[in-house]
């Protein structure tokens, strides 16, 4: 593919730098390593205004406020209070200038409890949503390659415009099982049809990243939404000193896991193998336990630390993070009640 020049040269520098005054400094202290997004403790009431299905299984819903909604940065996500309480995380993937609405769009997952309660709202439905906030913020670069994998597209499409009307060069690669099931990115070729490549994969499965970075710009910075193996392969195929930013929208798989047994105060006690987190081992005896992100930053399944301490967890002092912290020693206790 090869890359068209800039629309606007002239007008680049000054338009990002809008678009990325707060992202850009935390960004550059270390483009790989993965920051905690800041919790977020406001909360909002929202209409549904509208609900369309651009690919058979993804609603686009819009959320309208009762004024202007708070801004946001392209990247950013909303924590949506679902119908039956449940909190789900979905990309803002409308324009951040337009404060009537929030869009969204969420794919149904099979089996998924949180996307069928999406794919069953109509207009006029009210919801709470938190945020929004942003662990995926995009940083100014000389040029960007962005590449999405399915539903991965939600974060991107916003920074592609932005990006696109800084007159910045740009590639967006977005790979899917088919056309038809792959939303947005139709309408993103509609600004460059030569920066986009819509590869249709025929099957589930995830190209390799020689694949997906074949053609594109070396030099580019590299910002990847999509299933956790593509990130992985991407990250693994890129030099180190190579800008590459990436947000998941599920859990990466756990990587040196120790064993380790979690009692809950005055229940049973339950190991947790190497490959699962305490979280999946509690849910299995308690399946009422709620979760959201599973990455440790949404707080849905911090409870009390009552005996032990753990590593790899977010959770603030006396607390930990289920779904990701582990403990130090052989055990730990956990207070389901907080
Ligand atoms: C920061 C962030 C942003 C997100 N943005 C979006 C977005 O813009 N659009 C969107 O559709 N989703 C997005 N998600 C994912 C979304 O929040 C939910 O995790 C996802 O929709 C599944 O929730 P569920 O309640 O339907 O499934 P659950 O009831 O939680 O899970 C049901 C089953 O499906 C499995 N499962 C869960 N997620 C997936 C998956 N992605 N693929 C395959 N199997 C899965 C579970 O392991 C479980 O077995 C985002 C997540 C994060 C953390
Ligand atoms: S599920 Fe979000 S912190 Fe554990």
């Amino acid at each position: 593919m090869s890359v068209a020049p800039p629309p606007h040269p002239n007008r680049s520098a000054r338009a990002l730098a809008t678009v990325t005054a707060v992202a850009q400094k935390a960004s550059l202290r270390s483009a790989r390593r993965r920051r905690p997004a800041a919790p977020v403790d406001r909360e909002l009431p929202v209409e549904v205004r509208s609900v369309t299905y651009p690919c058979p299984d993804v609603a686009e819903v819009e959320l309208a406020g009762s004024g202007p909604l708070p801004g946001w940065r392209p990247g950013a996500h909303l924590d949506v209070v679902l119908p039956s309480g449940l909190l789900r995380q979905y990309s803002l993937c409308g324009d951040p200038a337009d404060r009537s609405v929030y869009r969204i769009a969420v794919r149904a997952v099979p089996g998924g409890s949180g996307s069928a309660q999406v794919h069953r709202l109509t207009p006029g439905a009210r919801l709470r949503v938190r945020g929004p906030r942003n662990a995926f913020p995009l940083a100014a670069a000389p040029s960007y390659l962005f590449l999405a994998g399915g539903i991965g597209i939600t974060p991107i499409a916003p920074m592609v415009r932005a990006v696109h009307a800084a007159g910045l060069p740009w590639q967006l690669v977005h790979t899917g099982r088919d056309l038809a099931s792959m939303p947005l990115s139709e309408g993103l070729a509609g600004l460059a049809s030569d920066r986009v490549r819509r590869r249709p994969d025929g099957t589930a499965g995830v190209p390799s990243a020689e694949e997906l970075l074949a053609g594109t710009d070396p030099g580019a910075a590299v910002y990847c939404c999509g299933p956790p193996p593509m990130i992985d392969a991407v990250r693994r195929a890129l030099p180190a000193d190579r800008r590459f930013h990436s947000e998941r929208f599920s859990p990466p798989p756990i990587r040196d896991g120790r064993p380790f047994t979690v009692a809950l105060a005055g229940g049973p006690e339950l190991p947790v193998p190497a490959d699962r987190t305490a979280l999946d081992v509690i849910r299995d005896v308690r399946p009422d336990v709620a979760y959201s992100c599973r990455q440790g930053f949404c707080g849905t399944c911090h409870v009390r630390l009552v005996e032990g301490s753990t590593v790899g967890d977010p959770a603030g002092p006396g607390l930990t993070a289920l779904c990701v912290g582990r403990a130090e020693g052989a055990r730990v206790v956990v207070d389901l009640g907080r």
